[in-house]
């Protein structure tokens, strides 16, 4: 089977592809510095990046699936930490407002988002609840006509820089994770905290932060859904979400891979080009073999998503995989490089320290074979 793309979403590969070369490629550095790429996102606003598959009506390029994932593979390729913070933004930080919002939700706030004015994210993950997100202790009390909330978030992407906030709270800690309720924060609600930046690994330049929440006033028109509603609105999303994930995984691994075959076509040892040994060449064989998977896993996903079909499994398969491609392919073109390879003069040890997360966050590996396990044998 071919992977075949419409005219559409060629163009829109074609388009993020120069983008990437031309507006993030020179904003590498500063990224690798620590510094937020608002400039980058203002720009993706302007070219209907941050709203690609919101509809028309809500202010978005009204496109398909396969067209985020093709915008978010070119992204990755280039910066692990854009392809990021364009998946949090859409389809955890967009899309729950998007398929569980009321109209005046919808029309307060997706046409902000789609176009990059407002930037989301998602606030599942907390200090003692990460892949028992069902166990979260943020609690939201109703009161007339709002909710106080009190607790504290971990590990969210965009956060702090996020002006909306999916936020996941108990409004009933005797239902378990049926008594989970999610709620639309605006960053500035009196009691809204920003904590520490995490000095991470890799993904310099994208914001991961702790969370506090002190007697934070939401209106009762901030609610998402009913009460009880917020475990399945935040894994319906993450459903999807995770194809996003598995899409920068991806990017990351061709990177790698593609920086490993000009580097060992070049190198010359022993009279000869380093590609040219067998030990080198079954590394890329291997890898160009991972890679090709990946892809067809992460496509098909999306695929099922465009045609309407469940695509849970499929998700997280596209994760799993793409994302253990990503840890290893990266790994072997280090050593691909060998010496150069451990330098910051090469693009490939980033590629390394940003892969890693991919089997972390939005569910670990360890996640991922659990929803897999559940689907196969249900
Ligand atoms: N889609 C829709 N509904 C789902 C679902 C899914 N994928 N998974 C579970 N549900 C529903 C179930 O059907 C069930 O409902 P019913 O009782 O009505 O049937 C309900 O939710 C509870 O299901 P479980 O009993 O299976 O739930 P659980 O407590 O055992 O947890 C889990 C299941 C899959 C382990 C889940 O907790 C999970 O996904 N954990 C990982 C959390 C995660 O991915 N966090 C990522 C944070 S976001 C992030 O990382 C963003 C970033 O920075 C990049």
């Amino acid at each position: 089977m071919e992977l075949k793309f419409t005219e559409e979403q060629l163009m829109m590969r074609n388009m993020v592809r120069d983008f990437a070369k031309t507006e993030i490629e020179p904003f590498i550095d500063r990224m690798e510095q620590g510094e937020f790429p608002r400039e980058i996102i203002r720009k993706m606003g302007e070219l209907g990046l941050m709203g690609i598959t919101v509809p028309e009506e809500y202010g978005g390029s009204g496109m398909d699936f396969t067209s985020y994932v093709l915008a978010i593979n070119e992204l990755s390729k280039v910066s692990a930490v854009v392809g990021v913070i364009l998946s949090v933004h859409t389809s955890v930080g967009t899309n729950p407002i998007l398929y569980f919002g009321n109209e005046e939700q919808k029309n307060k706030y997706i046409p902000k988002l789609a176009t990059g004015e407002y930037l989301g994210a998602f606030c599942l993950t907390e200090p003692s609840a990460g892949s028992d997100a069902g166990a979260l202790k943020t609690k939201a009390v109703k009161k007339d006509d709002h909710y106080v909330l009190n607790g504290s978030k971990v590990f969210i992407t965009n956060g702090g820089e996020a002006d909306v906030n999916i936020v996941f709270a108990s409004t009933d800690s005797s239902q378990g994770s049926k008594g989970i309720t999610a709620f639309i924060v605006e960053k500035d609600t009196p009691g809204f905290i920003v904590g520490k930046d995490e000095e991470k690994m890799g993904l310099h330049g994208s914001r991961t932060v702790q969370l506090t929440f002190e007697d934070m006033k939401i209106p009762v028109a901030n609610r998402l859904g009913e009460e009880g509603d917020g475990f399945k609105i935040a894994m319906a999303n993450l459903n999807t979400g995770r194809i996003g994930i598995a899409t920068q995984a991806l990017g990351i691994a061709e990177a790698a891979f593609e920086a490993a075959i000009a580097y060992s076509k070049e190198r010359i040892q022993f009279g000869k080009p380093i590609a040219a040994n067998q030990g080198v060449g079954f590394k890329l064989a291997d890898m160009g073999t991972a890679v090709e998977a990946a892809k067809l896993l992460v496509y098909r996903a999306a695929s099922l998503r465009d045609q309407g079909l469940p695509c849970g499994k499929e998700a997280s398969m596209a994760k799993l995989f793409a994302s253990k491609t990503a840890v290893e392919v990266a790994i072997e073109a280090v050593q691909v490089f060998g010496g150069y390879g451990y330098t910051e003069d090469y693009p490939v040890e980033r590629y390394f320290r940003d892969a890693k997360v991919t089997e972390i966050y939005e569910g670990t590996s360890e996640i991922q074979r659990i929803v897999i396990s559940k689907h196969i044998t249900n």
